[in-house]
C-alpha cells in the first residue's frame, strides 16, 4: 500500500480577496493533511490560485490595472491568508506560472492528437462569474436580466468559433466510474446530482475563447485561449510537474486522493475533469469532497451580495485556533453551515477553555504541586484509569475510518467526549485525598497527563499551535507526533520532567 496521500483545495479566483469560504476549503483540507502526516504519509498538500480568464481580465480592467500585475497582488494576499490559517500546505501554484502553461499545453496537445478536440462554433449562454456554459433550460429570466438557474449567476449571450472537447462521448465512461466506485463523489447526495445530470444528456464542450487574450494560448491555433476551467484542473498536474516525470512528484502523488471542493464548483471536478483525463488516457482522482457553504445570514457570501465575512477579523478577535476549531465542529461537514459569533464564543468557552484548557491547568498546576513536574512512577492502573484509557486504542480504527470518510464530525464529537471524560475522570478520582495513597496518586496523576497528550495529538490537525503547546510540556515536537502513539497508555516515561503550561484559552466575555 502507498504511503503518499496528494490533497488539494480549489485555486481560487484572485478577482478580489479572500473571505470565509475561502478560508474554509482551506483549514479542512489541512486538517486532513495534518491528520494524514501524523499518520505517516507522505502527505502533499496544494492550494493556490486561478488567475487566467474573462472574469480576471475584467476585474483588473475595473481596477485599471495590466492582468498579471493584478493577479500578482492578489494571489499575495491569498498566499498571506495561508500564512495567517497556519496552512501546512506543501506548494502554492499560480496559473500563470510557467510550469503551469508547459502542462496545460501539454494535455491540449495530446487531446488533439487523440482526435477528442474539433474546431467548430459556439452560441449559447455564458456566465463570467462562473465561467461557465450554461444549456437554454439551464437559463431564466428575472426583471428582465437573464441568469443561470444553476448558481444564480448572470448570464452572457456568447457566438464565436470554438474548439469543442467531446463530453458526449464520454458520459457512459462517466457513469460507469461513478458505478463502479460510489465514494468517487462525497457526499452521496452530491454523487446523486451529478449522476442526474450527468444521465440527462451531455453536450461537447465549448474548451476555447477567441473574443480574448487572457489565458493559455492553444497551442495549435494562436487566435484562441484554452477555456479557463480545462486551464486551472489541469493545476493539480502541473503542481506535480506533469509531464515531467523526473523528480516523481507525479508519479508518487498521483492519482490524487482528494479534491476538496465546494459544491459550487462540483460539476467542473466530477464530470469534466474525469472525462478530460479519461480522454488523455490519464488515471483519474480518487475522491471529489464537495462541501456545503459557508453562509452569512442565510445566504451564500459572495462578492455581489456584499455579505463578505472577513477571516482577518475573525482571527485578530478571538484567535486562529478557535476559529478553525469552531469551523471543523459547528459545521455539519457536507451541509452548509452559519458563521454565528455566540456558537464560536460558547467553543472557546466551553469547550476549549473550560473543558480542555481547565483539564491542562488543573492537571498541572496539581503536577507541580506534588510531584515537582515529573511524570510519576511507580504505576499500578486500576479498571477504571484502563477503561478511560483504552477508548483510544478501541477507537483507533474508528477513527482512521472517519478521516478516510471526511467524516469530520465523528472525528470531532469523539474528542470532545474524550475531554469531557477526562475531566470527570480528574474529578471523580480526588486525587487531592490520596495524598496518604501514593500508589493510587501516582496512578490518577498518570492517567491524567496521558489523556492530556492523547487528547493534544487528536487535537493537532484542528488546533495545531494550541496541540502543540501542550504537547511541549512532554517535549513532544510537531515531528515526533505519531497518531499511532495514542494506543499507547505507557508513552510517558516516568521520572522525567515535564514542563510548565501557559494559558492556552482565555474565555471570551460576551456582554452583547
Ligand atoms: O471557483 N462557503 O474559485 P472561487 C464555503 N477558481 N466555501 C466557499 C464559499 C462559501 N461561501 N465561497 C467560496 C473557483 N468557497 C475556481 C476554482 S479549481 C480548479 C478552480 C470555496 O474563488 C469553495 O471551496 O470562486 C468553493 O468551491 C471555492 O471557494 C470557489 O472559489
Ligand atoms: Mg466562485
Amino acid at each position: 500500500m502507498s504511503k503518499n496521500y496528494y490533497i488539494t483545495t480549489p485555486i481560487y479566483y484572485p478577482s478580489a480577496k479572500p473571505h470565509m469560504g475561502h478560508a474554509y476549503s482551506s483549514i479542512v483540507s489541512d486538517f486532513f493533511a495534518r491528520f494524514k502526516r501524523i499518520e505517516g504519509f507522505n502527505v502533499y498538500f496544494l492550494t493556490g490560485t486561478d488567475e487566467h480568464g474573462l472574469k480576471i481580465q475584467r476585474a483588473a480592467e475595473k481596477n485599471k490595472k495590466e492582468p498579471l500585475k493584478f493577479c500578482d497582488e492578489i494571489s499575495n494576499t491569498f498566499k498571506d491568508l495561508s500564512k495567517t490559517l497556519n496552512l501546512s500546505n506543501d506548494d502554492f501554484i499560480r496559473t500563470t506560472e510557467k510550469r503551469h502553461h508547459i502542462s496545460v499545453q501539454n494535455l491540449w496537445n495530446i487531446l488533439e492528437k487523440k482526435g477528442e478536440i474539433y474546431l467548430s462554433k459556439y452560441s449559447g449562454w455564458y456566465s463570467v462569474s462562473d465561467e461557465a456554459f450554461y444549456a437554454e433550460d439551464e437559463v431564466e429570466e428575472k426583471n428582465g436580466v437573464k441568469s443561470s438557474k444553476v448558481s444564480g449567476s448572470m448570464v452572457e449571450w456568447v457566438e464565436e468559433e470554438s474548439f469543442f472537447f467531446k463530453l458526449s462521448k464520454w458520459q457512459n465512461k462517466l457513469l460507469e466510474l461513478y458505478e463502479k466506485n460510489d465514494k468517487f463523489i462525497l457526499p452521496k447526495s452530491r454523487r446523486n446530482e451529478v449522476i442526474s445530470f450527468v444521465k440527462s444528456g451531455l453536450k461537447d464542450l465549448s474548451v476555447s475563447r477567441k473574443s480574448f487574450s487572457w489565458g493559455i494560448q492553444v497551442p495549435t491555433n494562436k487566435d484562441h485561449v484554452i477555456y479557463v476551467w480545462l486551464d486551472a484542473l489541469t493545476n493539480y498536474l502541473s503542481a506535480l510537474n506533469y509531464p515531467n516525470t523526473k523528480d516523481n512528484l507525479y508519479k508518487d502523488y498521483w492519482p490524487c486522493d482528494v479534491h476538496m471542493i465546494g459544491k459550487d464548483i462540483l460539476r467542473f471536478h466530477a464530470v469534466y475533469w474525469p472525462a478530460f483525463l479519461l480522454a488523455a488516457d490519464l488515471p483519474v482522482p480518487k475522491r471529489i469532497y464537495g462541501h456545503g457553504w459557508i453562509l452569512s445570514g442565510d445566504e451564500k457570501m459572495s462578492k455581489s451580495k456584499g455579505n463578505i465575512l472577513d477571516p482577518l477579523e475573525i482571527i485578530n478577535e478571538y484567535g486562529l485556533d478557535p476559529l478553525r476549531y469552531y469551523l471543523l465542529k459547528e459545521v455539519s461537514f457536507g451541509n452548509d453551515g452559519n458563521i454565528s459569533k455566540d456558537k464560536l464564543i460558547s467553543c472557546i468557552n466551553s469547550d476549549l477553555a473550560n473543558n480542555f484548557g481547565n483539564l491542562c491547568q488543573r492537571v498541572m498546576a496539581f503536577t507541580e504541586k506534588n510531584m515537582s513536574l515529573q511524570v510519576p512512577k511507580n504505576i499500578n492502573f486500576n479498571e477504571e484509569d484502563l477503561k478511560i484509557l483504552n477508548k483510544f486504542s478501541d477507537n483507533y480504527d474508528n477513527l482512521i475510518d472517519y478521516i478516510n470518510n471526511q467524516n469530520i464530525n465523528s472525528y470531532m464529537n469523539f474528542i470532545v467526549d474524550q475531554m469531557f471524560i477526562a475531566n470527570k475522570y480528574f474529578n471523580d478520582q480526588e486525587p487531592w485525598k490520596k495524598k496518604n495513597n501514593l500508589k493510587r496518586l501516582n496512578s490518577i496523576i498518570y492517567t491524567s497527563l496521558e489523556l492530556i497528550r492523547k487528547i493534544s495529538i487528536l487535537l493537532y490537525p484542528v488546533i495545531p499551535n494550541s496541540s502543540l503547546k501542550a504537547l511541549n510540556i512532554f517535549n513532544i515536537t510537531e515531528e515526533q507526533i505519531n497518531i499511532e502513539s495514542i494506543k499507547n497508555n505507557k508513552f510517558l516515561e516516568s521520572g522525567t520532567n515535564i514542563k510548565k503550561i501557559d494559558i492556552l484559552f482565555k474565555k471570551v466575555l460576551s456582554n452583547d
